[in-house]
């Protein structure tokens, strides 16, 4: 919906949240987490003033990526409950006037999915071609230089057919053949079956990566490489992701999801601004939010940021939805980059831009990245990079609910350890804390949501310098709002020469600004953030 149109969708004007399912509520003491925890803290969601609820993986999987290794797209895994469990979950989340996102992850299955069982146990198996299978080299090596995101090279010798397959992740990750109509037939399947069942949308799965290179070129050495980044990030990936047929995926994929009522897609998709902003599509009609990573991408400079955003706004195609991103499974909490105090302006920041906020599990109570001792690390890229402190699973540890055993979380032992501090930090403590990071969550939310020119209004940028990042947001006939944020821990100055405004603040990082009356000039202390409601 464009500017000065009355009607927005769901998906434009709420807010999304990000449940990693094995690390929200354990309800049956095996230490996972599972659908029937996430029933019992739909209430907490809604107290918070989530609209849309989007859940990380939760079909049958040997887990060799934690859930991204599906091996049955259609059903839901023993660990995280039944069919019934599902259906429970969805009819939950539909009476709370909320909405369900499901993961999608069309890129790739397990080695365990029957399709891949069939395609690698001959060469004429009619699923064959489902996969991406490529003769060796006339010495035996390997088809090309294509590096796996995990480590490695990108193929993998399968001894019986005498052929390499291509996974961009784990050897356990076939990547499916999406050149192939069939493959592309049996996931748009599997689509519908969730859409006839309800769900709202998907959040679509390393969209990015879906169709490589026809010719399997070679890609080519990264300039920049340094020994501490991953060992994938040695080549530019120009040849094995980003391919301009993508966009014809992309399209039957939203073909399906216009065939229903208000249903969305969301694409994961790490790209530079002016290639991001391709995955709308022509014409709007590619993903309803290709994720907006910036936030998470790039370092915590105001300058910096604010060049980020007005650029983002200026490449947004026509009627092109903004949406940003403060942190997921995948990455370093938002917490333990910029700290504490900062983690609040940034809290302020996500929820004033104009765009779709997507909130992940914890970063709502400030739960930081916790230490994974190596004997209990989990994750596969963390285990094939040991020296390179990449593991996933410091931001993906258990929620912090309350100060009992394991936080609430599970009486058993739990899959991943607690952070020690939980006895402090959890929901039931921040709660009845006015000055938590809860509290300010809540009211930021609650303002958002009662402000047309927060929720759906204008943004124009104000001012940016070393410290500072200012802009204004604005809906005609509604009030108008002036955020600056402090990024930095020292104070800023606010003095810009031709933007002459006062107001009131009406929501600060800081209590004690709440409320004072503001004119053309804003001394700030280091880490704060004020919205100001223009007079
Ligand atoms: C996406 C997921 C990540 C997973 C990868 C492979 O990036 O977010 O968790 O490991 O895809 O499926």
């Amino acid at each position: 919906m464009q500017e000065g149109q009355e009607t927005y969708l769901w998906w434009q004007t709420g807010v999304v949240y990000q449940i990693y399912p094995r690390s929200f509520q354990d309800s049956n003491s095996d230490g996972v987490g599972d659908l029937r925890g996430i029933i019992q803290r739909l209430d907490y969601l809604k107290w918070l003033g989530i609209d849309a609820v989007w859940l990380s993986p939760i079909y049958p999987s040997p887990m060799a990526d934690y859930g991204y290794d599906i091996s049955d797209y259609r059903g839901i895994h023993p660990l995280f409950g039944t069919e019934a469990d599902f259906d429970e979950l969805l009819r939950e989340v539909h009476s709370r006037g909320m909405k369900l996102i499901l993961d999608l992850v069309p890129n790739h299955t397990s080695d365990q999915h029957p399709w891949f069982l069939e395609s690698r146990s001959s060469r004429d198996n009619p699923k064959r071609n489902w996969y991406i299978w490529c003769d060796p080299l006339p010495d035996g090596s390997v088809p090309n230089n294509w590096l796996s995101v995990f480590g490695g090279p990108a193929w993998e010798w399968d001894e019986s057919t005498q052929q390499y397959y291509y996974h961009a992740f784990l050897k356990e990750q076939p990547d499916l053949n999406w050149r192939n109509p069939e493959v592309q037939q049996a996931m748009l399947d599997v689509m519908r079956f969730w859409l006839d069942k309800g769900v709202d949308g998907f959040r679509v799965d390393v969209m990015w990566h879906m169709i490589k290179d026809e010719q399997f070129r070679d890609n080519p050495v990264n300039p920049d490489y340094q020994a501490h980044m991953a060992t994938y990030e040695q080549l530019l990936p120009v040849y094995s992701t980003d391919q301009p047929e993508v966009h014809d995926i992309v399209r039957q994929m939203r073909n399906v999801l216009d065939g229903y009522n208000e249903r969305m897609m969301i694409g994961e998709i790490y790209l530079p601004i002016q290639k991001l902003v391709t995955y709308y599509g022509i014409d709007g009609k590619g993903a309803h939010l290709p994720f907006n990573f910036q936030l998470l991408s790039l370092p915590w400079d105001a300058r910096q940021i604010a060049s980020a955003i007005d650029q983002y706004e200026g490449a947004l195609p026509p009627n092109g939805w903004p949406n940003w991103v403060l942190g997921n499974h995948d990455q370093p909490r938002i917490t333990s980059r910029v700290g504490m105090q900062q983690a609040r302006v940034a809290a302020m920041l996500l929820l004033t831009l104009r765009g779709t906020p997507t909130i992940y599990y914890g970063d709502e109570i400030c739960m930081r990245d916790v230490p994974i001792p190596f004997e209990e690390v989990q994750d596969p890229q963390g285990l094939n990079m040991p020296d390179k402190n990449l593991s996933r699973d410091p931001a993906r540890t258990p929620m912090q609910w309350d100060d009992s055993p394991n936080a609430g979380f599970t009486d058993a032992k739990p899959w991943l350890r607690l952070a020690a501090n939980y006895s402090r930090e959890n929901v039931a403590v921040q709660r009845n804390n006015d000055l938590s990071m809860l509290s300010l969550y809540r009211r930021l939310i609650d303002l958002r949501r009662n402000e047309p020119a927060l929720q759906v209004g204008t943004y124009t940028p104000v001012y940016s310098d070393m410290n500072l990042v200012a802009f204004k947001r604005e809906a005609e006939g509604h009030d108008s709002f002036l955020i600056v944020l402090n990024l930095s821990h020292r104070p800023g100055y606010f003095r810009p020469q031709h933007f002459p405004f006062s107001g009131t603040v009406e929501m600060a990082t800081y209590p004690e600004s709440e409320g004072v009356s503001v004119s053309d000039a804003l001394n700030l202390s280091g880490d704060e953030g004020l919205i100001i409601r223009l007079h």
